[in-house]
């Protein structure tokens, strides 16, 4: 059960729709949140949501959020306009329910009773549900990063050798698509996989059975004093925190690969050549260079 009878998604902006100081978290994205799928079914007398900007992983969180609530219970859902925002109330009214729909510094703001028999829920959770990515060939899901797809940074950085040996890490592991190339060397000895995202780290657990891998639920920024003295480090780091460009996140990735990595450990990253990130390498290891570099990417590998 939950403490309170509230649950929120996201982090909503106050302004906009106060979330019960108590209420449980239930974003994938903030790390000791509660699952939303473990939420029962109509336990909860309110509900926000931050809806985030993908159609699938949207509509899978409304469903959740309806099949939640009691019947009559509220939910309030929001996101900016051209997040999605635009398309809530229509996907609310399509689950049956009658929406007082609000516009407010560029959101838009959807207020909903629980209809009595929500309509299409099992639907819109099955088709945001975690599934093997055809492309990928991996298990993922809608909302992850390049659940779909294989991102051309990630596939830039698998060419480079499986050489780098002893004890490491994949920060921002995603699915786990770097841990796989990574640990087909038998000279690794263990793979710490580090992501924000639960369900990428869920994903990632079952895509790599492999007992030299552990996983972590973690924000890379905080830290963690498991991860120190590593031999090696692999990342495509994030440059979008909450659907915004976030420079300083890539930034405190290599930082925070710095701090992880034993002297003369190697990082080794892929990033868009548009990102500042040589800066921020030049001053936290010994030397940096540039492996390669092609369709607007480049490989850097750093030693400590
Ligand atoms: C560019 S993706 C790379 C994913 C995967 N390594 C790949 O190459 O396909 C960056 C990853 O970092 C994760 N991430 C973003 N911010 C994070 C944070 N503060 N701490 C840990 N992981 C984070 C995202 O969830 C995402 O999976």
């Amino acid at each position: 059960m939950v403490a309170s009878d509230e649950a929120v998604y996201g982090a909503p902006p106050p302004e906009l729709a106060a979330a019960d100081p108590d209420a449980a978290q239930v974003s994938p994205l903030i790390p000791g949140a509660r699952a939303l799928e473990d939420l029962p079914d109509g336990g909860l007398a309110r509900m926000v949501v931050q809806a985030p900007p993908g159609t699938l992983e949207r509509r899978y969180a409304l469903a959740h959020a309806l099949r939640a609530l009691r019947p009559d219970g509220q939910l309030i859902a929001l996101a900016p306009k051209t997040r999605g925002g635009s398309r809530l109330a229509g996907e609310l009214t399509a689950f049956g329910a009658e929406v007082h729909e609000t516009a407010r510094r560029h959101h838009r703001i959807c207020q909903v009773r629980r209809p009595a028999a929500p309509r299409g829920l099992a639907e819109a959770i099955a088709a945001g549900a975690p599934r093997v990515a055809p492309a990928l060939g991996l298990w993922s899901q809608p909302g992850v990063f390049s659940w779909d797809r294989p991102d051309p940074g990630t596939a830039m950085l698998l060419r480079a050798p499986a050489d780098l040996t002893g004890r490491g890490a994949d920060l921002g592991c995603g699915v786990g698509v770097l841990g796989l190339r990574v640990l087909e060397n038998p000279g690794v000895t263990s793979l710490i996989c580090a992501d924000i995202d639960r369900r990428a780290i869920a994903a990632a657990r079952r895509n790599i059975a492999d007992p030299r891998a552990v996983f972590r639920h973690m924000d890379i920024r905080l830290g963690d004093p498991e991860l120190a003295g590593l031999d090696f480090v692999v990342m495509n780091p994030p440059f979008h925190d909450a659907g915004q460009e976030d420079r300083g996140l890539g930034l405190a990735f290599i930082s925070a690969a710095s701090n992880m990595l034993r002297k003369g450990g190697v990082c080794r990253l892929v990033a868009n050549i548009a990102l500042p990130y040589e800066g921020r390498l030049n001053a936290e290891f010994a030397a940096a260079r540039v492996l390669s570099q092609t369709g607007g990417y480049k490989v850097y590998e750093a030693v400590k």
